[in-house]
This record gives C-alpha cells, sequence and structure tokens, in this order.
C-alpha cells in the first residue's frame, strides 16, 4: 500500500517519523519545491493506518503545490500529517508538537507549516518553539499573522461570487440559496459572509455544538449531514473534509455548481467529469482555498498588509478563477483541467 502510493506520486520526498512517547506517527509530504519553499499546514487527526495518513498527506501537498502555482504564488506544495492515536492529553499533545517542530527545524527551511484540520495558531505558538523560523500563522501575541481561516472563507466567498457572475451573469448572492458543509474554522466565517450578504444559507455539521452555535450565533438553519447532497440549491459548498464528491454523492446533487474550500473535494480524478456530464458547474477546490496560505504567507514573509492582503486574495481568486472558467469554455475541457493547464504552465522548467 505505501510502496504504491509513492511509486504512483510525482512529488520530491516523504519524511515519517514514529513519536514513541505518544505512539502518533509524523509524515511530511514535500510534492515541489520548484516556485519556492514546500508550504502547508499541519493536519492533526486519527487515521486507520500508517498508509492511510502518507496517502493523505501526500495527495494533500499536491494540492498545496496547484494552489501556488495556479495563483502564482512563489511558493511549494508540502503538507504535513500527526496520525495520533486517539485524543491525547494537553501535555503529551504538546510535547508531541514540540517533537514535530524540531523535525521541521531539522529540514532547514524545505518546509513551512502553518495550521490546517486539527490544529490552531496556538498549536504554531508551541511547534514554533523548536521549529522557527519555519512556523506561519503563529497567534498575534506570539508575534504571527493569526488564524488563516477568515482569509481562507473570504477568497471562497470570492469565488462563490465569481461561480454566480458565470452562471448567471451577475456576482450578487442576495436570495442565492447556498448550502454550506461544515461550520469549522472556515466553514462559519463563510455562512456569516454569505448571510450578509442576502444569500439563503443552510449548512450541516457532524457536531452538534458547532451546529448550535452557528444556529444561536448567526441564525441561519441547519440540515441533517447527510441530507446536504440532496438540498436543492444554487451552489454546494464542502468545506468539511474531502473526497465528499463521488460516483454516489454526484448523483444526488441538486445544485448548480460546487464551490467551496476543503481540500481534495473530489474522491478520485474522474468525478470532476461526473459533475460536468451532469451539467454541475465545479470550481477548483485549490483555487478558492488558497486564501488562508496566501494572506498569512504574504504578511509574515512578504511585508504585506493585512488589509492589502485581503484584498489580494479577492482579487487573486476572481482573477484566477474566472480565468479558468473562461479557459475550459474555450478548451472544451473540465474546469480542474484548465486550472492544471494554468498551474502547469508556471511549473514547467520554462515557467516562472
Ligand atoms: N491550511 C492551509 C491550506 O490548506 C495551510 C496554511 C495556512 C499554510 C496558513 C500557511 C499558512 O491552505
Amino acid at each position: 500500500m505505501i510502496e504504491a502510493a509513492l511509486r504512483a506520486w510525482d512529488g520530491e520526498m516523504v519524511v515519517t517519523s514514529f513519536d514513541r512517547p505518544t505512539g502518533a506517527w509524523i509524515v511530511i509530504a514535500i510534492h515541489s519545491t520548484r516556485l519556492g519553499p514546500a508550504t502547508g499546514g499541519t493536519r492533526m487527526k486519527e487515521y486507520p493506518d500508517l498508509a492511510a495518513a502518507i496517502e493523505d498527506a501526500v495527495r494533500l501537498a499536491e494540492g498545496m503545490t496547484f494552489k501556488f502555482a495556479v495563483t502564482g504564488f512563489p511558493r511549494g506544495g508540502g503538507k504535513a500529517v500527526i496520525a495520533v492515536p486517539g485524543s491525547l492529553d494537553p501535555e503529551d499533545r504538546r510535547s508531541l508538537l514540540r517533537r514535530y517542530g524540531t523535525l521541521v527545524h531539522r529540514l532547514g527551511g524545505l518546509y513551512y507549516t502553518g495550521p490546517d484540520v486539527g490544529t490552531s495558531p496556538e498549536d504554531m505558538d508551541v511547534i514554533a518553539e523548536t521549529g522557527a523560523p519555519y512556523v506561519h500563522s503563529r497567534t498575534l501575541m506570539a508575534g504571527g499573522a493569526g488564524d488563516s481561516a477568515p482569509a481562507t472563507a473570504i477568497g471562497t466567498f470570492e469565488g462563490i461570487r465569481t461561480v454566480c457572475a458565470h452562471l448567471f451573469g451577475d456576482d450578487s448572492l442576495f436570495g442565492r440559496v447556498v448550502v454550506v458543509q461544515g461550520a469549522g474554522h472556515v466553514g462559519r466565517t463563510l455562512i456569516h459572509l454569505l448571510r450578509d450578504a442576502g444569500a439563503d444559507v443552510r449548512f450541516a455539521d457532524i457536531d452538534e455544538r458547532a451546529v448550535g452555535e452557528v444556529i444561536q450565533e448567526l441564525g441561519v438553519a441547519s440540515l441533517p449531514p447527510d441530507l446536504v447532497y440532496d438540498e436543492p440549491c444554487d451552489i454546494f459548498s464542502p468545506c468539511a473534509l474531502g473526497g465528499v464528491l463521488n460516483e454516489d454523492t454526484i448523483e444526488r446533487l441538486r445544485c448548480r455548481a460546487v464551490a467551496g474550500c476543503a481540500n481534495n473535494q473530489l474522491a478520485t480524478a474522474e468525478d470532476v467529469s461526473r459533475l460536468q456530464q451532469r451539467g454541475i458547474l465545479y470550481a477548483p477546490d485549490f483555487v478558492l482555498s488558497i486564501g488562508g496560505a496566501m494572506a498569512i504567507t504574504g504578511v509574515e514573509a512578504m511585508g504585506w498588509m493585512p488589509e492589502e492582503a485581503e484584498q489580494r486574495v479577492i482579487e487573486t481568486v476572481r482573477h484566477t478563477l474566472t480565468r479558468v472558467l473562461a479557459l475550459a469554455e474555450e478548451e472544451g475541457v473540465t474546469t480542474v483541467a484548465a486550472a492544471r493547464q494554468l498551474a502547469d504552465e508556471r511549473l514547467s522548467p520554462s515557467g516562472r
């Protein structure tokens, strides 16, 4: 399993380390340093086995390469996965993060990390104790640029508007029905932005506490998690984990477009054609979800002001997605193929 996954992958390297004190596996996948140091978040969760953790890390790292390349941002693609054996006690978790930071540090700038599913800016502060200066998105208190989720949500929101402009000739969200899957860090902010723009937002999350909080804070309606695919809507926005668009769920969709921020939404490469056959426009996840990584890296490594970073995220997502949708139409290819083509031009030896 592991050998097959690594042989099929075209990335540069995978570093694995078994953390004996906690029994966790650390996997750092470096897909490409062609455009700059490999950059991507640290995902911390349980996996069935090491092979599953490696498979997730290599796919996520590849996604980061495309994110940066398609938008023309000077970073490469990488991702780390910490496969934990169940929930850890807070002190064990902290010491694991410090050992992980040491490993990041030893890579000497080949890989820069940041938060992702299961980690936070507070965790980045801990990782930076040993991993500095290769840790992005530390808290403001610690001198970092803070949470990356708001910028990711802003970029995704702009992506949804761009999709509406393309489909309906008008980027207004007023009265549009948007179903958001996942009310985590990014999903919640996105729901807020959509609601304020006058959209009719419905959302779901498997975490009942999160559902209760969002209903109370934002006054939007929730759906049972297994019914999000069947809900008639203009836009379906996957903002939870990956792999949600597959043979079974695509059949059930009753939307005009899929536009969300979860990484690796398509279960297999064929699923984008399945969406196309059903007449559903797919906004590639790696275009919509660039906001967090771009804004934080821009502020911390390129000296952007926070407001400037936000504006650049908005312009970048709108401009990139508009190009991708136009190219897909011109060439009669899927939106993913068009986005990959733009990314590949930059990644090719003659590209920038
Ligand atoms: N989780 C972010 C992503 O998937 C990764 C990131 C955040 C990288 C912040 C750098 C800084 O794009």
